[in-house]
């Protein structure tokens, strides 16, 4: 049996491949504009990619992703817990079909991420010894880095090692190696993928604090004489309060650092936060119907003003398109957006540029515009 969401979505494959064929650049009823296309003077446009639409099982997003564009990131499959499942235990399974997917469709892979507090492996829960966090750190870097080598274009290497004031979040991987593990992931990194990039990975830090504690651990790494091709900011924001000025700062100061710019989860929550304001995956909040006020659809004053935020955003990335190399946005449609369950499980949020059926919104277009201002 076919459900109406898939039979619509086939449709709507049909039409956007119908569009493909076309030249026209603008808008009409077959055919969008590509953001890869319009920025692609600019920098490089990603999405993060989940399991079905790694393995071409959502045929919208089979159309979608190579039309729109042309470096991805796996949202989860290529963390720890995925791929790490024993101490000398490997599922490369899902990230080798990415990197399959990639190379047909001529798309580069951003893998995330070599080092992280959060989605740890289950075995690793139990470990508390120094010894054996040491051998666990090791052994991931030097066996899943060098296995993509020359497969994905760059790894995050390390992901959130800050606190909000900028000084070392106490991870199990600073109690068990001490301040020096960030350098010593991008030491071991830069040894095991010597073709591909290397970067830093973190929310919040455009912020000031954070910032400056994310310029001191990159100035380490340098001092060190290892190797840090760029720097990640996530760039999970609110579309009601978008911190433009710090970002123009951080642009400014991380590339003062002689270093790649990205801005690589990109969501705009329209919804407020219950709790302080984080992308922290272990802090949620329990679910109720005042903080959930868009369940069946988005009023077109919030539209807009995410139109704007959207567009916004753009034109300061625009101003700084010599420094920013990649933007990526957290995910393909709303629907399919990890802030429907963060921080509150269950939400309905609109955070991102295309809807629930895959159809381009005015975020969307006001994107768009900024590319040929
Ligand atoms: C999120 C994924 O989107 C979710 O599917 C998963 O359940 C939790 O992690 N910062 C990161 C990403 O670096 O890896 C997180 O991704 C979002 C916050």
């Amino acid at each position: 049996m076919i459900t109406t969401a898939r039979f619509f979505s086939f449709a709507l494959a049909t039409i956007l491949v119908a569009g493909c064929a076309g030249t026209k650049k603008t808008s009409s009823a077959n055919t969008i504009p590509s953001l890869k296309d319009a920025f692609k003077d600019a920098f490089d446009i990603g999405t993060a990619m989940n399991n079905a639409q790694i393995e071409e099982r959502d045929p919208a997003a089979a159309v979608l992703i190579p039309q729109q564009f042309n470096v991805v990131t796996p949202e989860n499959i290529m963390k720890a817990e995925v791929i790490h499942t024993g101490w000398d235990q490997y599922n490369f399974d899902m990230a080798d079909k990415l990197v399959a997917y990639a190379a047909k469709h001529g798309i580069k892979v951003n893998a995330h991420t070599l080092i992280w507090h959060s989605q740890m492996p289950a075995f690793m829960r139990r470990v508390k010894d120094a010894d054996s966090v040491r051998q666990y750190f090791n052994n991931h870097i030097n066996t899943v880095a060098a296995r993509y080598d020359g497969k994905v274009y760059s790894w995050d290497v390390v992901n959130e090692a800050l606190n909000e004031d900028g000084t070392m979040r106490k991870s199990i991987f600073l109690q068990s190696l001490g301040d020096d593990f960030v350098v010593e992931a991008f030491r071991l990194a830069q040894k095991a993928a010597p073709n591909t990039k290397l970067y830093y990975n973190d929310y919040n830090i455009e912020q000031p604090k954070k910032r400056a504690g994310a310029i001191a651990l990159i100035k380490k790494i340098q001092a060190a004489g290892v190797r840090i091709d760029g720097v990640g900011i996530q760039g999970h924001w609110r579309s009601y309060d978008l911190p433009l000025e710090n970002i123009e700062k951080s642009i400014q100061e991380f590339a003062a650092l002689g270093i790649e710019v990205m801005f690589t989860e990109l969501d705009l929550s329209v919804l407020q936060n219950p709790g302080p304001v984080t992308a922290d995956v272990g802090q949620t909040t329990g679910y109720t119907d005042r903080i959930n006020p868009y369940k069946t659809a988005l009023p077109d004053s919030v539209q807009q003003q995410l139109a704007k935020a959207y567009g916004d955003l753009f034109s300061l990335f625009m101003k700084y398109k010599s420094n920013i190399t990649r933007v990526t946005f957290w995910g393909l449609n709303d629907g399919q957006s990890w802030l429907n369950n963060f921080p509150v499980r269950g939400r309905t949020n609109y955070p991102l540029l295309f809807d629930r059926q895959f159809a381009p919104k005015p975020a969307f277009y006001a994107v768009i515009k900024t590319a040929s201002k």
